[in-house]
């Protein structure tokens, strides 16, 4: 087996310049890792990860390894690797990784396969790939495994159908659910860099242009946050009553699909499910359009049926697929409807992804010392650790916050007093 596969070991000078750059705006992480040197809570442990290769994660993995771990990775999507990062990884960090951006899925999946050859005790998921493949074909490696972590919310919907099918054989840590992972990463993170995916695939102008989100979880919230900033009008497309309410009362348009589709200049789907925009909407769409999925899997588009309706599709840009329709329209689709602030961006910045990948390591560190113990289950992060980390992000950022004082204390504790 190779030792690693990446794009180009020249690019490593450029990728370890871009991990150090990251690496200024990830006190947390910086913290956990000081930590790490002097106690050492993952020796002897070897540690898969199938994460977006990218200049934070690189910083997470360096931090996994100083805690002692000997630490693999591979992407957790074709189309999301640095490959910069990828190449100082293996030259300046001596850490394996199999990922090229632009890899076909056969690539994608055989890097898993690589990664797995090294049998891992902990597994890191972005999607749950890497659980489902050694679930599906690699059973011989969960009696060494001790427990894994998931990072996003696709990911952790998979394996609580997996927990409840009762077909999951070890512990996960859904580091998702950490308040100070979803609240952040998935809503301001997602909300920017998906932004920054559509800017730098395009270079339009926002303002004027009427925005459509599918979705208003944590993440859609995020990016009809930030289109508006950017002076968009915009509609939000929601299936849940609680959600499409708490968008209109945030002031937002909210609409079916169907109607979204004829006013749109700019789709983003962030919902997690198949096939959110299809042929019905496709048809109804203005000349032009921009269509574009921040959802964890290239599911949310549906392209087959687009391509079936189309008479030719040709590259406009990198990452801009112009697809000309039969009915004479154009409809630009972003990155393959893969993750677009991946794809066409750099994911999230590093100061969100700080909280999020100080959950990752503290997670790592969990299984271990609660190793045995755990059931077969998906198990939110502790509070004391979430806790934790918002004190040290808050600290890094120099705020001091208010402390209850004795008298409060006793009266949030006491029934007795009333009107
Ligand atoms: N997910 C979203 N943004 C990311 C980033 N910058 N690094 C790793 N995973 C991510």
């Amino acid at each position: 087996m190779k030792k690693y596969d990446i794009k180009d070991l020249k690019l490593a000078n450029l990728g370890k310049k871009k991990i150090e750059w990251a690496e200024k705006q990830m006190p947390v992480l910086r913290f956990i890792r000081q930590e790490f040197i002097k106690t050492k809570p993952l020796k002897n442990i070897t540690l898969a990860a199938c994460l977006h290769i990218t200049t934070e994660t690189a910083n997470l993995l360096i931090t996994l390894k100083a805690g002692g771990a000997y630490v693999v990775a591979s992407a957790s999507n074709p189309l999301s690797t640095q490959d910069d990062t990828a190449a100082a990884l293996v030259k300046y960090y001596k850490i394996p990784v199999y990922a090229k951006k632009g890899e076909s899925n056969k690539t994608y999946y055989e890097h898993i396969h690589s990664v797995l050859a090294y049998k891992p005790d902990i597994t890191m998921d972005d999607g749950a790939d890497l659980v489902s493949t050694i679930h599906k074909t690699h059973r011989s490696l969960i009696s060494k495994i001790i427990g894994g972590s998931e990072e996003t919310t696709t990911g952790v919907i998979r394996l609580k159908a997996m927990a409840e099918k009762k077909v999951l054989e070890y512990p996960i840590i859904a580091v998702n659910n950490a308040m100070t992972k979803h609240f952040f990463d998935n809503r301001y993170g997602t909300g920017q860099s998906t932004i920054d995916g559509i800017l730098r695939a395009t270079n339009i102008l926002l303002a004027g242009l009427n925005f459509v989100v599918c979705g208003y979880g944590w993440c859609g919230r995020g990016i009809a946050m930030r289109a508006r900033g950017a002076g968009s009008n915009v509609t939000v497309v929601e299936t849940d009553a609680i959600r499409a309410l708490e968008a209109k009362m945030d002031g937002f348009l909210v609409m079916s699909m169907v109607k979204a589709a004829e006013i749109g200049d700019v789709f983003v789907t962030a919902t997690g499910d198949v096939n959110v925009i299809r042929k019905e909407h496709f048809l109804k769409m203005k000349n032009g359009v921009i269509v574009a999925n921040s959802g964890h899997f290239n599911v949310e588009i549906d392209l087959l049926t687009l391509e079936k309706i189309s008479n030719s599709k040709k590259e406009v840009r990198p990452f801009v697929m112009e697809y000309k329709l039969k009915n004479g329209k154009v409809i630009n689709v972003l990155a393959d409807g893969r993750l677009v602030n991946l794809s066409a961006a750099e994911g999230h910045p590093a100061s969100v992804m700080d909280m999020s990948f100080a959950n990752q390591a503290k997670a790592a560190e969990y299984l271990i010392v609660k190793k045995g113990q755990l059931e077969k289950k998906v198990y939110d992060m502790p509070e004391e650790i979430d806790r934790k980390i918002a004190e040290l992000k808050l600290k890094s950022l120099g705020v001091e916050i208010e402390k209850l004082t004795p008298e409060q204390e006793k009266y949030l504790t006491s029934w007795e007093e009333g009107t």
